[in-house]
């Protein structure tokens, strides 16, 4: 029988809801710890647990149907990508930070400024957006550091509940994006897929619908 191969954040905080949202649309996955692969026992469903930053790709190969992630990163690395639903949680802002010490006027702030992000592309096209030229220095993790090492003038990163900027002596000074988790869509999902995937779509609805 076809399943539907869904992509879901192995490790990191979309991991558990996005779970959540499957168990509460009545699907139950078994679920060994350390598999990267688990199938659906109720629902012709294949769960692929991946890391965050490579999902659009997989999703553009069409090696999974569907993924849930967040909408900041398909803005970074999959803006091809076509988001089915918009799923209410793990709400984040995609911002601009420096020290707390420096007397921020403007975005034009950051001409010339070394900007430490993994976010790149979003942070070009909004810095070229306002005519600002800096010098991205791409890091994967633990952004907020940069600052205070001496790597970089400012950070761009994910801003949730504000708890990382603040131990870090830094403050939001623009936010460049709203992001939450989606339902994104392989380009090249399958017909008969398709038709699993408009079933899944009438749970979820209803599941965020009873949300409410
Ligand atoms: C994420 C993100 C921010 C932080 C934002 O990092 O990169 O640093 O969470 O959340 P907050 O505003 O609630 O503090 P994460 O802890 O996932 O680690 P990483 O950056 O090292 O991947
Ligand atoms: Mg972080």
């Amino acid at each position: 029988m076809t399943k539907i191969r869904i992509a879901v954040q192995k490790s990191g905080r979309l991991n558990q809801d996005s779970l959540k949202i499957l168990k509460d649309c009545g699907i139950s996955i078994d679920n060994g710890k350390d598999q990267l692969k688990a199938t659906a026992r109720n629902f012709p469903l294949e769960v692929f647990y991946l890391r965050n930053g490579d999902i659009p790709q997989y999703l553009r190969d069409g090696v999974v149907d569907i993924a849930i992630l967040g909408e900041n990163v398909l803005v970074e690395k999959g803006k091809d990508i076509s988001i089915a639903e918009k799923l209410n949680f793990s709400k984040c802002r995609v911002s601009l930070a420096v020290p707390k010490s420096v007397e921020y006027k403007s975005v034009q702030d950051f001409e010339g400024k070394r900007i430490a992000t993994s976010y790149p592309t979003t942070v070009k096209d909004y810095l070229a957006s306002k005519g600002v030229n800096a010098d991205l220095h791409i890091i994967n993790g633990s952004v907020e550091i940069a600052p205070n090492i001496g790597l970089a003038d400012g950070i761009c990163d994910i801003v949730s509940s504000g708890s990382t900027l603040f131990k870090n002596n830094l403050k939001e000074v623009e936010v460049i994006l709203k992001s939450e988790a989606v339902l994104a869509v392989s380009p090249k999902i399958s017909t008969e897929r398709e038709a699993i995937l408009d079933k899944l779509r009438f749970r979820i609805q209803s599941v965020l619908e009873a949300r409410n």
